[in-house]
């Protein structure tokens, strides 16, 4: 990773050397670690819009091609030859795995769908119009009280078997989550389905009748799966990585990566850009939305559009419209009114000078939500259901940082602008 060119950064009547690291793909970095021992000065970068947190050998983003590729291989390779496990054999191991490697994967994923029998009595503690992301931090955040052989994360045996129930049981949680806010029993995995599959059945079917999966459908859900796997240093990955520094179990550390996926500004988008479209109504609306997303002293913006790292089109987004266009026709509402808001607020906002200047395109929660709710989830569903991709994401990455013998505890620090010290004054003289 090192090369032999630095960089020299002149303050006072200080000279400081820092190393520059050439990365198989992307720009240079700096490497600033010694900077505060030799400088005394920190560097301030809120947001950290220009600081590489870590190394790694996962994903890599190229925002100005609009492009995104796991262990190498693009995002739209994956989407339309391989499938969700597979792309998590990938990304959990580094390597396409054989016909053998891929059917053990599957066969180990596959026998670690079901929850244990305890978890369904707190489920039932949650009222019943919990949002199911409230009941998914809840209930992955204590597997740890249910799963004590696998949060020792100095024993790679258990590193190994917590990564795959988190993939395994994720469907049955957010399943779950699904069918205790409408009141209706849980429906246990079946082994003989596939991954999407078994998610749709446990999603939709009940005990009074069975659901047939329709394969487009099971399709178009694995895509969703597969676009959504991973996304290098996000907000929530970022999260789990933090949590992980301190030596947190696993399952703690991806509820956290959960929590942080909730907000509107990252996995809530979906959710947001759902209910936009929906207020928006009817295309002939779509200016007067433009016009308040531009408007200077309005703080709204149009979701599902706009990325901190793609200042192109999301390659997701892309392969998503496809699929929406797919999933509609095979239900029949080709003309569903949301979409043809959507394809309209996209075509207009992409004309306009402001958001071509500031390159903002859709992104992937532009088109995810409406497949969604055509397959019949509602929008409370669609960050579980990212929660649900991204685990595998979240836990290759902690993984990776495991194995990392450079590992510190993650502690920024700040640009203090707070008081100076000083007195307690007591209460009466206040
Ligand atoms: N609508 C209108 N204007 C926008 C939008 C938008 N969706 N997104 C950014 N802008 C404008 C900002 O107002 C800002 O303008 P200014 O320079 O005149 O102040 C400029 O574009 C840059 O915006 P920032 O907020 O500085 O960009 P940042 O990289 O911090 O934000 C973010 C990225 C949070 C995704 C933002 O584009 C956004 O809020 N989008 C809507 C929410 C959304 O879709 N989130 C999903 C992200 S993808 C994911 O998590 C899976």
């Amino acid at each position: 990773m090192a090369d032999n060119r630095s960089a020299t950064l002149r303050f006072d009547n200080k000279e400081i050397e820092l190393p520059i690291y050439s990365p198989t793909a992307g720009p240079d970095v700096i490497d600033i670690r010694k900077l505060y021992g030799q400088g005394g000065v920190f560097t301030y970068d809120p947001g950290f819009t220009s600081t590489a947190s870590c190394d790694s050998t996962i994903t890599f983003i190229d925002g100005d091609k609009g492009e995104l590729l796991h262990r190498g291989y693009p995002i739209d390779q994956l989407a339309e030859k391989s499938h969700y496990l597979e792309v998590c054999y990938l990304l959990l191991y580094g390597e396409l795995p054989t016909g053998k490697q891929l059917e053990d994967f599957e066969s180990l994923v596959t026998n670690h769908t079901m929850l244990h029998d305890q978890m369904s009595y707190f489920f039932r503690g949650f009222r019943r119009d919990a949002h199911p992301m409230a009941i998914l931090v809840g209930v992955v955040g204590a597997m740890s009280a249910f799963y004590h052989d696998s949060t020792d994360i100095s024993d790679p045996q258990q590193r190994e078997v917590a990564s795959i129930r988190l993939i395994a049981k994720m469907p049955t949680i957010a399943a779950w989550a699904y069918k205790f806010s409408i009141g209706q029993p849980f429906i246990y995995p079946r082994n003989d389905l596939d991954y999407a599959s078994n998610f749709l059945r446990m999603c939709f079917a009940v005990p009074a009748q069975d659901y047939e999966v329709n394969p487009i459908l099971s399709r178009a859900m694995d895509r969703i799966f597969t676009l959504h796997a991973d996304h290098e240093q996000n907000a929530s990955t970022s999260t789990v990585r933090l949590a992980s520094s301190s030596g947190a179990n696993p399952f703690a550390c991806i509820a956290a990566g959960i929590a942080c996926l909730w907000g509107p500004a990252h996995g809530g988008a979906n959710q947001a850009c759902l209910e936009m479209l929906k207020e928006i109504g009817t295309p002939d609306r779509i200016p007067e939305f433009i016009a308040r997303a531009k408007d200077k002293d309005d703080n709204y913006r149009l979701m599902g559009f706009g990325h901190r790292v793609y200042k192109n089109h999301d390659p997701r987004a892309t392969v998503l419209k496809q699929s929406a266009d797919e999933v509609l026709n095979l239900l029949g509402v080709e003309d569903n009114p949301l979409l043809q808001v959507a394809k309209e607020l996209e075509k207009q906002a992409l004309e306009d000078p402001y958001f071509s200047e500031k390159k903002l395109f859709p992104n992937v929660d532009f088109y995810s939500g409406i497949i969604l709710e055509a397959m019949g989830f509602p929008t409370s569903m669609f960050t579980p259901i990212f929660a649900l991709s991204r685990t595998v994401g979240w836990i290759s990455q902690w993984k990776e940082q495991l194995d990392d013998p450079q590992l510190k505890i993650g502690r920024p620090r700040q640009l203090y602008q707070g008081a100076a010290m000083r007195d307690y004054v007591d209460v009466e003289k206040r």
